[in-house]
């Protein structure tokens, strides 16, 4: 039921709002759809192609500057120096737009996933010479961040995951259910501060569900939550889509799908993601400016979760009772 409901609005409501974009991107590196090598398939559900990198690259200081808030009102500022709370889901509030990124600069960069950049304690970023391309539009990012967080953020890491891919028509780039990004299931028994990111998509950018989710009743330790987002999701969910080509500031509260592209495309998304520990992922790519890196094989928590069948039902939130437009304020048509 979730993967259908799932299925159906990302490809009617999602690309009824998504305008085809056809031949806006100069192919600047050399994405393959031929197969990868098996064991390179499996990054928690994403096609990565595995990249290797430069010993040699750049430090670079991220001074702490004052910046003008945008956006100040935004529950965000709040929420991410706060420790993960499923309540919080209740909230909707848009991402953050922190305005136009150099998308072409990203397309010259090798695909790299999770990479960190930025050790706990530093207050500076190691950028491989691969990575170079995107040391301003990084550096731009991160002195706005170490802004909003104030003090604690010298103690957070820094991951970036850049991926350039050819998408199919009728797929979708990476997830392809409504989901969030750091979210702190039962691995967590207690609650960490958030980690939060910043993403740019171009073309078709993620796509945000602006409705409250209910799903602080849900054992996490037995239970896929995305999936109890899908099910929540309807054909009434206001959706928000992204600008293409702009950063965002996102939190974990802020549930998204990666829009199944109505044509093939090659799509470019960029992650950087600060978080009060190292992600230990075995497909992480590694810095080799950093000594000591290992992530070990490790299984999947999802291979453990169930789809949440044991729900409470949408009445009881008032979800499956909401009135529609034509109900309660019906439009005009236009002349
Ligand atoms: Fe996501």
């Amino acid at each position: 039921m979730g993967a259908r409901l799932t299925d159906q609005v990302s490809n009617q409501a999602v690309s009824a709002i998504v305008p085809a974009r056809a031949g806006g991107s100069q192919q600047l590196f050399k994405p393959s759809l031929e197969p990868y090598a098996e064991e390179e398939q499996r990054a928690l559900g994403i096609d990565y192609r595995a990249s290797k990198l430069s010993e040699t690259g750049k430090e670079i200081a991220v001074p702490h500057l004052w910046h003008p808030t945008i956006d100040g009102w935004n529950p965000t500022y709040r929420d991410i120096l706060e420790p993960f709370n499923f309540h919080k889901f209740t909230c909707p509030r848009p991402p953050i737009s922190l305005g136009r990124f150099n998308v072409e600069a990203a397309r010259r960069c090798p695909d790299v996933l999770r990479m960190i950049i930025k050790w706990s304690g530093d207050d500076s970023i190691r950028l491989p010479d691969e990575l170079l391309p995107l040391e301003e539009e990084l550096t731009r990012l991160l002195k706005y961040d170490r802004y909003v967080m104030g003090d604690c953020w010298k103690d957070f890491f820094v991951h970036v995951t850049i991926h350039n891919a050819l998408v199919r028509a009728g797929e979708a780039l990476r997830y392809p259910g409504f989901h969030a990004d750091g979210l702190q299931g039962g691995k967590f028994k207690r609650k960490l501060v958030c980690e939060h990111s910043y993403i740019v998509t171009d073309p078709h950018p993620t796509v945000f569900a602006l409705q409250p989710f209910f799903v602080a009743h849900i054992n996490e330790d037995r239970y896929n939550i995305f999936k109890e987002f899908d099910r929540q999701v309807s054909e009434r969910t206001p959706l928000y889509q992204a600008l293409c080509g702009h950063a965002y500031l996102i939190d974990p509260y802020m549930v998204h799908v990666s829009p199944v592209v109505p044509e093939d495309c090659l799509r470019t998304f960029v992650r950087v993601t600060v978080t009060p520990t190292e992600l230990h992922m075995p497909k992480n790519t590694r810095n080799p400016m950093f000594a000591g890196q290992a992530y070990p094989p490790r299984i999947d928590v999802r291979e453990f979760v169930s789809d949440p069948d044991v729900t409470l039902p949408l009445d009881f939130y008032g979800l499956s009772a909401s009135p529609s437009l034509k109900d309660v304020a019906p439009r005009q048509p236009r002349t």
